[in-house]
């Protein structure tokens, strides 16, 4: 039996793809930019099997050009890259790599916020510029505190429950927002659910941890940051456009809110030449909230397994449209 065909768009960490080419015909995009879309169209004409990131839209133009194309296997919790509707249509499965990054992402949210309050970022600025001129003085870089502090979590899943785990260490007044009512959280961490208006203005530090959905785009807009207490912090890594970009550079530029600590932006690479770069209140990272050694290689192996299975004719573990099932049982291909 020949073995089946998967285009990759991106180096895996080494573990995933060894498993991945132990059991398919495995191509690689080289480099580290991701491919063009007309790359991805004309690689996919002939495969079985596709690996795509965040960055790779995979829509119907892409599954239009690949009538093979069985499974979409996606390094990343986050799927908003992919037309789900469209892959289902065509009974393309499509997995993700869920909860292996749940408590990485939610310490790289803590690394922000702990960063944000005591001004970790502007104090090594400071010490290297040369400002640093009296020893020590009582209003040197004064920060806020983080301990008995409130925190609103926008969005309760597994990554807010787990900054909200992690407030708990600080002994902070917890409020969440949410869709669904989430009594986990509030059983675990005496958390406490409230609207979001109310969580925007009582928060010192909020906490964004929704996916990417229509309803979720520009969640936090300009009459929202309004909101805010001039003290407060937002803390964004979920995706960029949950926030908008442009109205929260003008709330931080005019001392709207206190500060920003962002992994996540409307356009990725944040351009140079943005604003915000320009901004000592904000904190800005290139998308590594799930990026340790351990998690990524995880993640790796996990895009192997839910292919592996596939092919297996096994559930894939981390199937996102089950109701494909349907449209293509198992085996089906
Ligand atoms: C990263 O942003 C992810 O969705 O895993």
């Amino acid at each position: 039996m020949p073995k089946p065909k998967v285009y990759i768009t991106r180096m895996l960490p080494e573990r995933g793809l060894k498993m991945i080419k132990e059991h398919f015909e495995a191509e690689i995009w080289p480099e580290y930019a991701p491919p063009p879309k007309e790359t991805i169209i004309k690689k996919v004409a002939n495969v079985d099997a596709l690996v795509s990131l965040l960055s790779d839209k995979i829509d119907a133009e892409v599954f239009n050009a690949a009538p093979k194309l069985k499974i979409v296997s996606q390094i990343a919790v986050g799927f908003d890259n992919i037309d789900l509707k469209e892959a289902t249509s065509r009974g393309i499965y499509v997995t993700n790599t869920p909860e292996v990054l749940t408590d990485t992402t939610a310490d790289f949210a803590w690394a922000l916020l702990m960063a944000l309050a005591r001004r970790v970022v502007e104090a090594d600025k400071y010490v290297r510029t040369g400002q640093w001129k009296v020893a020590w003085h009582p209003e040197m870089l004064q920060g806020r505190d983080v301990y008995g502090a409130t925190i609103g979590i926008i969005g309760a899943g597994r990554i807010g429950f787990g900054v909200a785990q992690r407030a708990t260490g600080f002994k902070m007044k917890i409020l969440f927002y949410d869709v669904i009512p989430r009594p986990e959280i509030e059983k675990e961490f005496g958390a406490k659910r409230v609207d979001l208006d109310t969580l925007l203005r009582e928060s010192d530090f909020v906490s964004v941890h929704v996916p990417l959905m229509k309803e979720t785009a520009h969640l936090i807009n300009e009459e929202r940051l309004k909101l805010m207490k001039k003290t407060a912090y937002l803390i964004n890594n979920s995706r960029g456009p949950v926030v908008d970009e442009k109205a929260l550079y003008n709330a931080l530029k005019e001392g709207k809110i206190a500060g920003a600590g962002l992994d996540v932006f409307e356009q990725e690479p944040l351009r140079i030449d943005s604003p915000l770069v320009k901004l000592d209140n904000v904190i800005l990272a290139p998308h590594i909230s799930s990026s340790s050694y351990e998690t990524r290689s995880r993640m790796g192996e996990m895009v192997a397994e839910n292919l592996i299975a596939y092919f297996e004719k096994r559930t894939p573990p981390n199937l996102v449209n089950s109701e494909v099932v349907k449209v293509r049982p198992l085996g089906g291909h």
